[in-house]
């Protein structure tokens, strides 16, 4: 029999294995029933001696085959097979849809925002007037304080400082006025080990007369004697062309040595370097890899709209026609057409943006570039700076036009000023705000002091990255500088041009010189007179504060996602408010700003937009006695120089029925059920 056969296979197979104690009991006492089915399957299932053979162990191939085909065991496995491809797949879709669906991570430039150190004036360590790199060290927990994370340090490259550092003698060297190559190292490993980031100066356009490079140019070095542009002309006049310097008078310089001009359009001991040839090119971007391997996290590209100019050096036109030429002699009297915006400029920048990307790619090593271009009304041009969707080039360029706001200061025109950027940046790319610089006077003398909360407001509740330039977080002032203190050349021809005022030394306490240094009485530029009052120190001691506010405002960007990546809604403007709101759809909670840049109080009527709560409750005013007040949205009291960020709660988003009053760099939703975010 059929039965038969196996037992004997079984016997023999059991010879040669390990044996099963079990089974060889029951095989040797003979007990097993010799029924034998038809079917194979159910003669294995129904036979007492199968069924006592377990555990499986030492079962010969034979027998496992009979088993495992039984269709209880085949149905399973095929279950289980199919079962796991199916979860396989539905995994790698379910990664995919993840994945595709994500909402970018914001990257570190974005979520902080950038905060200017100028250099000379934030902190002196030695004690010679003159702030330095180790002084910025001493300072890192003011950063951590305001919960900033990016900043921007000017010029420490060795220079002469004709033009406070952004003349260069040497772009791989340290000035030993700022400290030597191991204080910037320890700087920057030191901001890096508590997650700050620095961003420095490129200044490709020019360098100091004093820069090796000139000095082989002027003595005409065959290999640098185009390194800048020259041109013929004689001792005195004429000038090869008319052109002009931004800081006045002829853009051009006789050289003794070389006999002939070289153009400048900056300060005269700051030469144009020419970017039509091909060595200068390298060397800029050799330049660029030292810092990146250095470990520098980004660049803040100056002067870029005057990198290259016209090789036919022809005469650009007057804006006068009528005016005599030899009155030509600022920067206002000539259209531009052949010194700023050439054409070529921006392949310059792209070509520098993909070196820095390959050092981008390491997770966390992000280079950010941001690129310098005052264009005023011709905004198209700023907006070049962010490349296309297909060639990179700077994260932004920065937007200027909010310096503008101290000519006017109402509702309307601060929307206007917001406006032109928003209308005129390419569709997802991020904005950016500033309203002070190194160059520019302070906002807080400027507008006022009545406004440099608002300002502040404003800046940080807008979408996307603020510049704080240093003192605006506790509304420092213009200082007045004598004659005899005068240090900036820009002021050299027209007082008024000088950038003195707005780069007094920070002040951090009521101590002596603002606590800037503590070993001398010296500083290089004079300490504002209001430094006991306007201080870190005592703003750190009251909640009410520009600083507090500033805090405040800045740690509620960072951990509310409308403020961070949500719409941004214009919702009124007139005479003295502008109110705009940041929403994120699939989230109830909202921000409502309402900010008076006027000369008066008013009273704001939000009835009209019916996506707004009837009641409403302040969650941060510039004015701290109204912090949590409940306001009507009919009746919305601002001081003049008041601002009020208002949180609410909403189940109607007020983007889907305002679409052209609206606008969002990246769309993303908020999923509740899960807690995520995703790309919508
Ligand atoms: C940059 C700087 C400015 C400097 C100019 C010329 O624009 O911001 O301060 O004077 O370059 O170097
Ligand atoms: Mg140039």
């Amino acid at each position: 029999s059929s039965g038969g056969t196996v037992d004997a296979v079984f016997s023999v197979e059991l010879e040669e294995c390990s044996r099963n104690p079990q089974y060889r009991e029951v095989d040797d006492g003979g007990s097993a029933e010799n029924h034998v089915s038809e079917d194979p399957e159910e003669k294995l299932d129904s036979d007492a001696e199968y069924t006592q053979i377990q555990p499986y162990a030492g079962m010969p191939k034979e027998v496992l085959l009979l088993h495992s085909s039984k269709a209880r065991y085949r149905v399973t496995r095929e279950i289980l097979f199919w079962l796991m491809v199916a979860c396989t797949l539905a995994l790698v879709a379910l990664t995919v849809t993840v994945i595709a669906l994500s909402p970018r991570c914001m990257n570190w430039w974005q979520v902080s925002p950038v905060y200017q150190v100028y250099l000379r004036s934030f902190s002196d360590s030695d004690g010679d007037g003159v702030g330095d790199l180790k002084g910025i060290q001493k300072q890192l927990d003011h950063f951590q304080y305001l919960n900033i994370k990016s900043v921007w340090v000017g010029p420490f490259y060795r220079s002469p400082m004709r033009d406070s550092g952004y003349d260069v003698e040497d772009f791989r060297a340290i000035d030993p006025l700022f400290g030597t190559m191991n204080d910037f190292e320890e700087l920057l490993a030191k901001m890096h080990s508590v997650g700050l980031k620095l961003i420095m100066d490129f200044i490709p356009n020019h360098t100091s007369d004093r820069h090796r490079w000139f000095n082989l140019s002027r003595a005409t070095d065959p290999h640098y004697k185009d390194y800048y542009v020259w041109s013929d002309c004689d001792g005195s006049s004429p000038r090869p062309n008319n052109w002009v310097s931004v800081f006045g008078r002829s853009a051009w310089t006789y050289d003794e040595v070389r006999g002939q001009c070289y153009l400048h359009q900056f300060l005269k001991e700051q030469p144009e370097l020419n970017f039509r040839n091909p060595h200068v090119r390298k060397e800029m971007t050799d330049i660029i890899h030292f810092w990146l391997a250095k470990g520098v996290d980004g660049f803040r590209m100056g002067a870029v709209k005057h990198l290259l100019e016209a090789a036919h050096l022809r005469d650009e036109p007057q804006v006068d026609p009528n005016k005599a030429p030899e009155s030509v002699v600022s920067e206002w009297d000539l259209y531009h057409d052949y010194t700023i915006s050439q054409l070529g400029l921006h392949d310059l920048l792209r070509d520098w943006r993909a070196e820095m990307e390959a050092y981008s790619r390491e997770p966390g090593k992000y280079r950010f570039m941001v690129t310098e271009s005052y264009d005023y009304e011709e905004v198209d041009k700023t907006m070049m700076y962010y490349g296309t969707s297909l060639v990179k080039e700077s994260d932004f360029p920065f937007n200027f036009y909010l310096l503008d706001l101290p000519q006017n200061t109402s509702g309307l025109w601060v929307q206007h000023l917001v406006q032109l950027w928003m209308d005129n940046m390419p569709k997802g790319q991020w904005a950016n705000w500033l309203v002070g610089n190194h160059d520019k006077p302070r906002i807080a003398s400027s507008a006022g002091q009545t406004y440099i909360r608002v300002i502040n407001m404003l800046l940080l509740t807008l979408p996307g990255t603020p510049t704080t330039y240093y003192g605006e977080e506790i509304g420092m002032e213009n200082v007045n500088v004598t004659d005899s203190q005068a240090q900036d050349l820009a002021g050299k021809y027209n007082a008024s041009a000088s950038r003195d005022p707005q780069r007094s030394p920070m002040q951090w306490s009521g101590d002596m010189n603002a606590g800037f240094n503590n070993k001398t009485n010296v500083t290089w530029l004079p300490v504002h007179p209001d430094y006991r009052s306007i201080n870190v120190e005592v703003q750190k001691k009251d909640e009410g504060s520009v600083l507090a506010q500033y805090r405040f405002l800045n740690t509620l960007r960072q951990s509310e996602v409308p403020l961070q990546r949500g719409w941004f809604c214009y919702v009124h403007a007139d005479a003295g408010v502008f109110s705009y709101l940041r929403e994120l759809d699939g989230l109830d909670r909202a921000f409502l700003m309402v900010l008076n840049f006027g000369k008066e109080s008013a009273i704001t009527d939000l009835s009209p937009i019916a996506e707004l709560p009837d009641q409403l409750k302040v969650l941060k005013s510039t004015n701290q006695v109204s912090d949590g007040k409940a306001l009507q949205k009919s009746r919305i009291l601002t001081e003049a120089g008041e601002g009020l960020v208002i949180q609410y709660s909403t189940n109607t988003r007020f983007n889907p029925n305002h679409p052209e009053q609206c606008y969002v760099s990246e769309k993303t939703c908020y999923l509740s059920v899960v807690d995520i975010l995703y790309t919508c």
